[in-house]
């Protein structure tokens, strides 16, 4: 099959595919190491999801206040509903201010402080005293444009250290050894229709979430969970995939995000009584408790009757009492967005908002250097090698079954660098570039050529929206057992159906019904790991939020899920312990003991 397709061949020492925030940073890290380095991507790098990150980045940089790593480290864990791997959130707690203060050296733009330090506001489940409060002023913040700065910036700066961008290729799959070692990738050149293979001695996985398989999401259409797709066609497990966050302010009706830095600058939501309900569930955080929290409060309050508009069916949020000014100068990107997409003046009225799919806290397993994991190899923590995940696409597992706002931010930039660190350390700089295994060439061309020629009876935008609704019915912010099986059922059926999808455009430029196709089967990988997993887990923690096992169990489920789904859409689940032990020996190992999680 590969011999139907004429194929243009590169070498690298690292290929990096997807130029986000992780991916963007991982690439300068290698490219600054003097690797060859190539960063591959099917958008243009700044238009890549981090773009849309508004609200700021977490570090304990105390420049507003009393903060430290530890106090970070604590709300991380305590956010995560003791999921998390302990080693993986001590590295990230410690080393965010370096990471920060490596970004503004870079040439990030911060908001300043009146004495010119980088600005910093409160965010949900950021606390002072290991929890004990009050909230603390750690995500730092370029207004309401955050990742738009680091994005820009981080772009840039590999540009300066010679990283090679091949911008607007799709990636098929992983080229695999016989052995299980990954070689590289095949690309897709969207503008011109050639096929193009990637051979590397390290290939990064940095392709975002796949916030798309749900019908309402702040993500962007192009966050298909490609990587997670790639990693399970080559046979390799998805972790935690049942932890799916729900941001608290989606703009009712389009999704859009409304940062949580609007609650951070004094926002606060409002029932159809006009009551601060949030004061109620959570005394002491408020707004500001974490996501999962205030999404599921204010959906209970929808439930209960005192949602606002015709249906009852949403929340307002009110920044009507802030100074104008305030607005103008931290959250005008907001400000834009909630009049565009809800015809509001927020300085006058409030917005209509509701809980809007917005992160997987799942995704590719990997130690805290980045390296995937597969258990098959040897035990738990074994390492895949030659592959790396980074970002919203790999699982650390530093945000567990849930993530606090603005440790995305964090997560990118410094398991970014951590990759390439690591990636000095492990690549053999003498050794050749791995040769091309035909056979799984072959097989990712055959796969694609079968699309390409996809002749049944469904367009995949109808397949799309099945799925879609599936997940957002069947796996939403409260589940049940009904709800769970009627998903996998579901979802398994629209499985089934992916061998009778219709491709109308045989062409290969800018096949955008093509490109679709590729992606709908990259977000069912994600879907139907998604549903199976969340209905194995009998117990509530973090997002996965279960109306018939309504408390956490630690006991029997402080484990991750590790999931793999066959061509047959046959999912296998089975489980990895949670690295309880922490990096170094400063933890006071009975303040992240695990405890009741009240805010
Ligand atoms: O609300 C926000 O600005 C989103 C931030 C995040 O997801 O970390």
């Amino acid at each position: 099959m590969a011999s139907a397709y004429q194929i243009i061949d590169h070498a690298y020492d690292v290929v990096v595919v997807g130029a986000g925030g992780a991916g963007l940073r991982a690439t300068l890290g290698m490219a600054e190491q003097g690797f060859k380095t190539a960063c591959v991507t099917k958008v243009f790098p700044t238009r890549s999801h981090t773009v849309a990150a508004q609200g700021g980045i977490a570090a304990s940089l105390s420049n507003m206040g009393p903060d430290s790593w530890q106090w970070h480290m604590y709300d991380t864990v305590k956010g995560s509903d003791w999921l998390g791997d302990n080693d993986a959130m001590e590295y990230l707690a410690r080393e965010a201010p370096q990471a920060v203060y490596e970004l503004e050296h870079y040439g990030v733009p911060f908001s300043r402080t009146e004495e010119g330090k980088i600005y910093q506001r409160p965010f949900g489940g950021h606390m002072q005293n290991y929890g004990d409060g009050p909230p603390v002023q750690r995500t730092c913040a370029a207004a309401d444009r955050t990742g738009h700065a680091i994005l820009h910036t981080l772009y840039g700066q590999s540009l300066r250290h010679n990283a090679e961008f091949f911008v607007e290729y799709f990636a098929l799959d992983l080229l695999m050894s016989d052995d299980g070692k990954c070689e590289g990738i095949i690309a897709w050149k969207l503008d011109d229709g050639t096929i193009h293979r990637f051979r590397a001695k390290m290939v990064v996985l940095a392709t975002g979430g796949y916030g798309r398989a749900y019908f309402s999401a702040t993500s962007a259409h192009t966050c298909t969970g490609d990587g997670n797709g790639m990693v399970a066609r080559a046979g390799l497990p998805l972790q935690d995939m049942e932890f799916v966050q729900f941001h608290p302010t989606g703009i009712y009706g389009s999704g859009c995000l409304i940062t949580e830095g609007a609650r951070g600058e004094g926002g606060y939501l409002v029932n159809s009584e006009g009551e601060r309900f949030m004061e109620r569930y959570a005394p002491n955080a408020k707004d500001l408790a974490s996501r999962d929290v205030v999404s599921r409060c204010m959906t209970m309050e929808i439930r209960e009757g005192r949602g606002v508009g015709a249906k009852g069916d949403h929340i307002f949020l009110h920044l009507d009492h802030l100074d104008p000014a305030v607005l103008h100068e931290r959250l005008p990107g907001i400000s834009e967005s909630a009049k565009i997409f809800a015809g509001v003046d927020l300085t006058r009225d409030p917005i209509p908002v509701i809980p809007t799919v917005h992160y997987n806290m799942g995704g590719i397993p990997t130690n805290y250097f980045g390296e995937a994991l597969d258990p098959s190899r040897g035990g738990p923590d074994a390492t895949v090698p030659g592959l790396m995940a980074v970002g919203e696409a790999g699982c650390a597992s530093v945000h567990g079954a849930n993530r606090l706002g603005s440790n995305s931010l964090i997560d990118l930039v410094v398991f970014g660098r951590a990759a390439a660190i690591r990636a000095g350390e492990i690549i053999d700089r003498t050794a050749p570039v791995p040769e091309v295994n035909a056979a799984s060439e072959d097989k990712i061309m055959s796969r694609f050529d079968r699309l390409r020629n996809a002749n049944g009876a469904i367009p995949t935008a109808k397949l799309r929206d099945k799925m879609q609704n599936a997940m957002q019915d069947d796996a939403a912010v409260f589940r049940t057992q009904e709800t769970l099986e009627n998903g996998c059922k579901r979802v398994s059926e629209i499985w089934g159906e992916l061998g009778d999808v219709k491709v109308f455009d045989r062409s290969l430029i800018w096949n955008s019904d093509l490109v679709e196709t590729l992606e709908l089967e990259n977000l069912m990988a994600n879907a139907i790991t998604t549903v199976y997993s969340a209905e194995a887990r009998k117990e509530s923690r973090g997002a996965h939020a279960r109306e018939d096992f309504v408390d956490r169990d630690d006991t029997n489920w402080r484990k991750h899920t590790l999931s793999w789904v066959n061509d047959a859409g046959e999912v296998t689940l089975d489980y990895r312990p949670v690295h309880v032990d922490p990096l170094s020996d400063g933890i006071d190992l009975a303040k992240i003991a695990p405890k009741a999680r009240v805010y």
